[in-house]
């Protein structure tokens, strides 16, 4: 068994965009520029942007960080979108979610120019990835994908499951699986699992540890220390798929700032 090490790879990753970028400027080229927009306390959301903020630094990006209280209009972030759809200066931005539940998601993501859009969550970057078009890929299967690729795991031709079956159960739970990932620490059990299987976790829960320092420690959807010694490789949770997510938006930030996909 093989560990797959997303801490390790997106280290890695991240120092070569940091070359890759000192380059560009020796050459004098623009700095990748992201901005990301946080509305409101989320402790979640919080974490996730000051982690963001932290991987531009280290990828030498430049950053910024917008606030509002939870109170701003949906007239207020849309007007704070436009402005920097318009702003030259800014190569990518994202507006972390979950929003407040006054203000529709959806009308936010579809506000953003899909050029900017390093989340790749506006329908156009969904719908040309569907197609297989240069666009800009969320952040959390591009990461699984890049950590496969880095692994030298071929996917062509093989059996992918993502826990699926018949027409009337199987295919529409895995399309519901798809919108909300099980989320079910340990769900997956040595029993599930054949041998040599090649296994990706996605799973985020927080357990509640009385022994850890802030109260939970993070846990995947499987059970790790039984099935790990099954698989041929199989990510950690924590430090396999989750450090890949914001280095894969650095990849998408310094491709906004070299305009690869849209000019
Ligand atoms: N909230 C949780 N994950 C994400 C993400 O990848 N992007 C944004 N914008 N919000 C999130």
């Amino acid at each position: 068994m093989q560990l797959i090490d997303g801490k390790a790879t997106a280290t890695a990753i991240k120092a070569e965009i940091a070359e890759e970028v000192k380059a560009i400027m020796a050459k004098g080229g623009k700095q990748p520029h992201l901005a990301a927009v946080l509305v409101g306390h989320d402790g979640g959301s919080e974490t996730y942007v000051k982690n963001k903020v932290l991987a531009c630094e280290a990828c030498g990006f430049k950053s910024t960080l917008i606030r509002y209280e939870d109170d701003i209009t949906e007239e207020e972030l849309l007007a704070c979108v436009d402005k920097l759809n318009k702003d030259d200066d800014v190569d990518g931005f994202i507006v972390q979610l979950p929003l407040p539940k006054h203000i529709d998601e959806q009308k936010i993501i579809e506000a953003i120019d899909y050029r900017k859009d390093v989340d790749g969550f506006h329908p156009i970057n969904v719908g040309r990835m569907a197609i297989g078009l240069p666009c800009f890929i969320s952040a959390t299967p591009l990461g699984i994908i890049t950590l496969l690729k880095r692994y030298g795991i071929e996917t062509s031709g093989k059996k992918c499951v993502i826990l699926g079956r018949s027409n009337i159960v199987g295919k529409p739970m895995a399309q519901l699986m798809m919108q909300k990932p099980i989320g079910s620490p340990e769900f997956v059990t040595a029993d599930m699992v054949k041998d040599g299987a090649v296994i990706v976790d996605v799973g985020t829960t927080r357990v509640p540890d009385a022994t850890r320092k802030n109260g939970f420690r993070l846990t995947g959807d499987v059970k790790f220390d039984e099935v790990a010694p099954k698989c041929s490789f199989i990510t950690p949770v924590p430090g396999g798929v989750g450090p890949m997510t914001i280095c894969s938006l650095m990849k998408n930030t310094l491709a906004a700032g070299k305009k690869e996909y849209y000019k």
